[in-house]
């Protein structure tokens, strides 16, 4: 018997890091899952992991910054199995141009990069919870914000704004739907070891990228940096009916990194 066994998720950035360590997870604890990213080859290969391991899954190609496309998954994600019990929304871009100083970007930027990384997460409840209330059964959402969106990151803004965002949206949407028996919680993760931060490691410290990841295990209490399967297990547990009275949590997950600020 797994958690999830009859239920049907959503997973976004599921060909990837985390997201990609989630589907995996879900599927082993008897969840049907939908795969959701923009590169079919990641997908492909997730699902085909899953498969092999006896598992139910499918991908669909969605770039969850675009309404259309987030409609359509939900509407192919019910057509495929049936309904829908949870949605991980956990897809993010870092993308490598948007470090710079707050004064220095574009309108463009902002605009790409808030699409990117907060309209995904409001489109993506947006259908998900429609469809929640359709059935009128319940569901449970989480959405991955980040340390950064607790506080200022130098260099980031437009990260840190937009994962601040995501509390926003996540506490807004738990109190409105905590009625129906639909609960909404966060993921603020710290470092993981995931394609997202090894770009950053080879940004900080391009000749040797070992370095910059060592310094960031310095700062971690734990002293190193999460796996993604450690991140994942987090999101698994507030979708589980364990979790059934929590709702509006933003749940830090980051080896001690923040303990001494909070
Ligand atoms: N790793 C960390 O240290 C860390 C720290 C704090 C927060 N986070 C957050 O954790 C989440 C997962 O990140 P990760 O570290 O696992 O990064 P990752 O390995 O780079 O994965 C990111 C995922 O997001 C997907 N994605 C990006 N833009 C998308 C779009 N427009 N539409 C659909 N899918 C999109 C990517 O898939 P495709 O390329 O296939 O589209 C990929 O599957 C993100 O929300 C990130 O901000 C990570």
């Amino acid at each position: 018997m797994g958690r999830f066994d009859q239920k049907v998720v959503v997973v976004t950035g599921g060909t990837s890091g985390i997201g990609r360590a989630a589907a995996l997870a879900f599927a082993r604890e008897g969840a049907a899952v939908m795969i959701a990213g923009r590169n079919e080859e990641r997908g492909s290969a997730v699902l085909r992991e899953i498969e092999a391991a006896g598992g139910t899954a499918a991908f669909r190609s969605t770039d969850v910054s675009r309404a259309e496309a987030v409609d359509a998954l939900v509407v192919e994600t019910v057509r495929r199995f049936g309904r829908l019990d949870c949605a991980f929304n956990n897809a993010a871009n870092l993308d490598a141009g948007t470090f710079k100083g707050t004064a220095d970007f574009s309108e463009t930027e902002f605009d790409r990069h808030l699409a990117q990384n907060l309209k995904s997460v409001w489109l993506c409840m947006k259908y998900e919870l429609a469809q929640f209330l359709r059935q009128n059964t319940g569901g449970a959402i989480v959405n991955t914000s980040s340390v950064n969106g607790l506080g200022g990151a130098p260099h980031n803004a437009l990260y840190a704004a937009a994962k601040a965002g995501v509390l926003g949206l996540t506490k807004s949407a738990a109190l409105e739907y905590a009625g129906r028996g639909i609960r909404v919680n966060a993921l603020v993760a710290g470092a993981f070891r995931t394609p997202m931060l090894e770009g950053v490691f080879s940004r900080l410290a391009p000749d040797n990228p070992v370095t910059a990841e060592e310094m960031y295990a310095r700062q971690i209490p734990t002293g190193r940096v999460g796996r993604p399967e450690e991140a994942a297990d987090v999101a698994l547990w507030l979708c589980s009916d364990v979790a059934s009275y929590v709702t509006g949590h933003s749940m830090i997950v980051d080896g001690g990194l923040t303990a001494s600020m909070r």
